[in-house]
């Protein structure tokens, strides 16, 4: 009979002590240990070999012909893996309830008719997951699906199908026999992982699970689960636009710089391949406070409508929002516009919205935001056939971005009439290759001068 033991784990990292701490000597937080009792502990956490027998070989003589990956036919999912998933890999999908992770997945698994595939929800039955499947449309394939939360069962009716990839829909929902604690805390999320871990690594099936997140964006349970995975994918979106962005925070078989985006609709998921498309609203070239920005999310170029309305704070306060953009970073560019540019912006509304409820990380942004509030404040449109691609520093010089090229040859492509760029980016480049016309501008009075003087 195996021996029960009580441990105590920090719910935040995954930290175990065998007494119950208040600080989590680990991460350094207050009150989050939690007593869980391990049952068998034989079947450790961690202990399982990667493959059956392990014998050192010399790297030349370790084959890998059969590590061909599977494509997923679909083109957004596979682009953020690196070209399908690998044999034997273990990935984990993260992302808030309800953005979309089981239709994902579940549509997916649907697109690839070649091969058998296993669906285990731990959250709905399988006559919900039906419904889902029958509204994202007619398929093929050969899916089984089965409600269940138990590992080990699982396993058996993993050994009945014998499927060639397996979907666990959510790890939090999961359990194991061998530890009596509660679904979803951290022995339990970490046991059943490395039995996932084990099974796709024996058998070469990969195994896809779904995890859930906090409120604070973090994978909820511990972050050992990270580790233990080859890949860690994450959905996100604004819940109120149909957008959604698929990236990879880890990949061990692939890059992460590219991300998938998709459309939520009415039946299903569809592939966004080309962004700009719908980011650019169609707008009238009468309208102030509109400026396009030639971001890169990734590796991909997305050029972005930046909407900016300035108006006198009826209120003794002004308000500052912004939507999609960080707020202290806004502070800072009023800031420098005021200084550089003479506008008394501190009396003023400042609201800022990125279309499409996309938040946007690339500091390239920050020349049309600039620009847009500029435009808004002295009321003068900015053409909608010009976009920006530049970083403000604190003294109002327009400071050079990565990968300036990738996204000159994009705005090209595009369509659009004049792209404004920093000085310093210029220098590097062959101005003559593009058709369109490349504006440097060294501080941010000279973009004034160019497009409102
Ligand atoms: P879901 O995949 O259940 O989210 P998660 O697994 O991440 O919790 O997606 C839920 C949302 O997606 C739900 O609010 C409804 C919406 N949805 C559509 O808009 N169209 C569809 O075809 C489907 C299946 C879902
Ligand atoms: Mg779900």
């Amino acid at each position: 009979m195996a021996k029960a033991r009580t441990y105590y784990f920090c719910q935040e990292c995954g930290y175990q002590s065998s007494s119950w701490l208040g600080r989590c000597p680990e991460c350094g937080k207050f009150g989050t240990f939690a007593e869980e009792v391990v049952k068998n502990e034989k079947s450790g956490i961690g202990k399982e070999k990667l493959s059956g027998l392990s014998v050192p070989k010399r790297i030349q003589e370790v084959s890998y012909s059969d590590t061909k990956r599977i494509p997923t036919h679909c083109g957004e999912f596979d682009r953020v893996l690196g070209g399908g998933i690998v044999p034997g890999s273990l990935l984990l999908l993260g992302g808030e309830p309800g953005i979309g992770k089981s239709t994902l997945l579940l549509q997916m698994a649907l697109a690839v008719n070649d091969r058998r595939l296993l669906y285990v929800s731990g959250e709905e039955s399988e006559q919900q997951i039906k419904m889902r499947a029958d509204r994202i449309g007619e398929s093929q394939c050969e899916l089984y699906v089965v409600s269940e939360t138990v590992t080990q069962r699982i396993f058996e009716h993993v050994d009945a199908v014998k499927p060639e990839l397996l979907i666990v829909d959510s790890i939090q929902t999961i359990t194991t026999e061998d530890i009596d604690s509660p679904a979803g805390s951290v022995s339990q999320i970490r046991q059943c992982t490395s039995e996932f871990q084990h099974y796709a690594k024996q058998t070469g099936v990969p195994v896809l699970l779904i995890g859930h997140i906090t409120k604070d964006g973090t994978l909820a349970g511990p972050k050992v689960m990270e580790h233990i995975v080859d890949a860690v994918l994450q959905f996100e979106g604004d819940r109120n636009y149909g957008y959604r962005i698929l990236r990879a925070l880890k990949n061990r078989f692939g890059s992460t710089a590219e991300i998938g985006i998709f459309e939520m609709q009415g039946n299903g998921l569809r592939e966004v391949p080309n962004p700009s498309e719908f980011l650019l609203s169609q707008r009238d070239e009468t309208l102030s406070g509109a400026a396009v920005a030639a971001t890169l999310e990734g590796a991909r170029p997305m050029f972005i409508e930046v909407q900016s309305l300035v108006s006198s704070a009826v209120y003794g306060t002004p308000q500052r929002n912004a939507n999609g953009f960080d707020m202290r970073r806004l502070s800072m560019l009023l800031a420098v516009l005021e200084k550089r540019c003479g506008f008394k912006l501190g009396a003023k509304d400042v609201f800022l919205n990125i279309a499409g409820g996309i938040k946007v990380n690339d500091p390239a942004i920050d020349l049309a935001v600039a620009c847009s509030v500029l435009s808004s404040n002295v009321d003068i449109p900015v053409s909608p056939r010009y976009c920006f691609a530049a970083e403000l520093g604190l003294s109002g010089e327009v400071r050079p971005v990565s990968r300036v090229e990738q996204r000159i040859a994009e705005a090209d492509r595009l369509g659009f009439e004049k792209i404004f760029i920093s000085k310093y980016n210029v220098r590097s480049i062959d101005t003559k290759r593009y058709g369109i016309e490349i504006v440097p501008v060294s501080v941010i009075e000279e973009a004034f001068r160019a497009l409102f003087a």
